[in-house]
């Protein structure tokens, strides 16, 4: 019996047992039984581990653990013929162990589990059995158990695998065993879509610091000027280093439901060609202050180039520790796309998008193309500038005539909160937003609203621009948004829907009353979770 208790002492997965006997027997008939069933040994943490195949001769594994394991993380790296077949993972802290789930399935919220279920697991008392999450699982000892662990398919009560049909199977699963805490965990989180090209995508990494400008007070009540004053990026980007990943749609795991797979998402980034590799990149992982996403704050930026014209693609981004966000998807233009790809700016931190300015001079050539590629803008022509600077100027000294800070004209806005609105409204009204013919939207009802602009039909209050080009219409929100947030007498004079609203502006809806000066809630918001937009706002 020695045996027995030194092999779980050393945290050697055993297989299904009931009661002292049959310890006995295992004992006895261990060689045995090993040859049946493989044991993967793993010998420290942490490390990653590729086990083998399982399918219809080889339908489980047992993994005899190293003793400091703290978390496992198992990601399936591929799956077979039938997607939906994938073993199951039974993790038990009983010496001897036990692998039978019983029926009586009980939350516990300490321990195992995947991010959308809420760590939701069946325990029976010691013993896990761990739910997949998009081809991820995880779970974390919560004390200094005895871990003993089966990865395998259709496994029994009485721990006995059975009825895998020839054809099925072929699941590789790939473990990550830690001595600390959880590892390559998944975040809520998604990049965020700028816009495309014929052949490169602008992509923002999540919000990495919040940041919201800070209200002033009276009697030293100072609105920020035209240039916004940024901090040096150096000086706020956090520590580590995201890592983009973008296969092409048709190859993406996500097709096979392994969206939080980052080893199979690996595997993809590698077959498909590197997509997001550094000699790809026209802008490389930039960080700066932007208002994107309707967020003030840090966000890492990209240009990555090479891209093929009216094609979808799929993209995350990882960091340092292994922390995966979720996918998110994006397609090309096709390529007689005429825009250009804009950076915010200090004038405007908001406009990541194309807009139909002139290309940069300054081009670059990647490898593998000998055709020079545009640089992006990261300023606008002098007189573009001039013209959002001086209406920003003027807007600040009537706004200062009333005593902003001291005399409450709204309970819920200030004279910043109004400027900021005022400066969102008029970047997106002086550069137009370019719509796109492909859209990866296949769910989404809503369809971009868009019109053709050309030197005979520029926007009404806009700017002419030199070629023509599709323009998605300024969310008539942005308006509205500005005519709440500011004084009266200012007088924002919005389009009315359906009269005069229908040139100029995108919106849905009916709310005919004020104008859709109203309720801020009327209608969709601009942009999905993704940056896939309807109106530019
Ligand atoms: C099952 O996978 C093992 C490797 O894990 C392999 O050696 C064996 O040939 C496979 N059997 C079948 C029937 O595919
Ligand atoms: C795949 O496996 C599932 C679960 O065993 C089964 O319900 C389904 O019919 C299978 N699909 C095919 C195409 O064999
Ligand atoms: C385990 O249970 C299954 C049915 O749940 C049964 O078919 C199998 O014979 C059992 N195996 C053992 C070793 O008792
Ligand atoms: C499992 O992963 C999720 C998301 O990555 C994480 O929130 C959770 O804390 C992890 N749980 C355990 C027990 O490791
Ligand atoms: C007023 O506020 C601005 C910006 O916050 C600051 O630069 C300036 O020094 C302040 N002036 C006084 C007199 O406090
Ligand atoms: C994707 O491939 C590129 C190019 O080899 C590589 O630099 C990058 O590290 C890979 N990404 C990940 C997360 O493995
Ligand atoms: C053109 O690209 C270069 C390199 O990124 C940049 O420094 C410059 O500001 C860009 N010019 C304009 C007009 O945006
Ligand atoms: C891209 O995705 C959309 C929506 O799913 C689909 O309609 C379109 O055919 C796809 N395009 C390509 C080139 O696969
Ligand atoms: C310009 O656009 C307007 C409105 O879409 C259209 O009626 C007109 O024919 C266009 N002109 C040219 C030269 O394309
Ligand atoms: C800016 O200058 C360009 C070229 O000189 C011209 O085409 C464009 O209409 C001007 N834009 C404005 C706002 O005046």
């Amino acid at each position: 019996m020695l045996s027995t208790v030194l092999s779980f002492r050393t945290r050697s997965c055993g297989f299904a047992l009931y009661g002292t006997l049959v310890i006995f027997l295992w004992t006895i008939f261990l060689p045995t039984i090993a040859a049946q069933t493989p044991t993967v040994s793993i010998d420290r943490a942490p490390s990653v581990t590729i086990l083998p195949s399982l399918n219809v001769s080889d339908p489980s594994v047992i993994l005899d653990l190293p003793s400091d394991t703290q978390s496992l993380t198992f990601n399936v790296l591929s799956l077979g013929i039938n997607t939906s077949i994938i073993p199951e993972i039974i993790v038990s802290t009983a010496s001897p162990p036990t692998f039978a789930i019983s029926h009586k399935a009980l939350e516990d919220t300490g321990s195992g589990g995947s991010p959308d279920q809420g760590n939701l697991v069946n325990r029976n008392g010691d013993t896990w059995s761990l739910e997949w999450n998009l081809g991820y699982a995880n779970w974390t000892s919560d004390g200094s158990e005895t871990i003993s662990c089966l990865v395998g398919f259709n496994v029994q009560a009485n721990g006995s695998v059975n009825g895998l049909s020839n054809e099925n199977g072929n699941v590789i699963i790939e473990v990550e065993v830690s001595a600390s805490g959880p590892i390559r965990t998944v975040t809520s989180s998604f990049l965020f879509l700028g816009d495309t090209t014929s052949n490169a995508v602008l992509l923002f990494s999540p919000l990495l610091i919040s940041d919201p400008r800070a209200q002033p007070t009276y009697p030293n009540y100072t609105l920020p000027p035209a240039q916004l004053p940024l901090a040096p990026p150096s000086a706020r980007s956090p520590q580590g280093n995201l890592n983009l990943i973008i296969v092409p749609t048709a190859s993406s795991p996500t097709g096979d439901g392994l969206d939080y797979s980052l080893a199979a998402i690996r595997r993809a980034n590698a077959s498909t060609g590197h997509i997001a590799a550094s000699e790809n990149m026209i802008i490389d992982a930039l960080t700066q202050w932007v208002n994107i996403g309707d967020r003030e704050g840090y966000r890492t930026m990209w240009v990555v180039g090479n891209l093929l014209a009216d094609t979808n693609y799929t993209a995350w981004a990882v960091d340092d520790s292994g922390v995966l966000t979720r996918p998110m998807w994006f397609a090309t233009k096709d390529s007689s796309f005429p825009c250009q790809l804009a950076l915010p700016t200090d004038i405007c931190p908001s406009v990541g998008y194309t807009t139909p300015l002139e290309a940069n001079e300054t081009t670059t050539t990647l490898p593998g193309s000998d055709i020079p590629v545009a640089m992006p803008l990261r300023s606008y022509p002098e007189n573009i500038t001039a013209l959002l600077t001086s209406s920003l100027q003027s807007f600040s000294t009537s706004l200062k005539t009333t005593a902003c800070g001291r005399d409450l004209y709204s309970h819920v806005s200030s004279c910043a909160d109004c400027y900021a609105a005022y400066r969102n409204w008029l970047c997106r009204a002086v550069l137009p937003h370019c719509a796109g013919s492909a859209s990866p939207n296949p769910s989404q009802d809503i369809t971009p609203q868009t019109l053709t602009r050309n030197s005979s039909s520029p926007r009404d209050n806009g700017v002419p621009y030199t070629y023509d080009y599709d323009e998605l219409l300024p969310c008539l929100n942005n308006c509205d948004a500005a005519d709440r947030a500011c004084p009266a007498f200012l007088v924002f004079r919005c389009p009315v829907r359906h009269i005069t609203g229908r040139q100029s502006y995108a919106f849905i809806g009916e709310h005919s009353k004020d104008g859709g000066n109203g309720d801020p809630a009327v209608g969709p918001a601009p942009q999905s979770q993704w940056g896939w937009r309807w109106c530019n706002g």
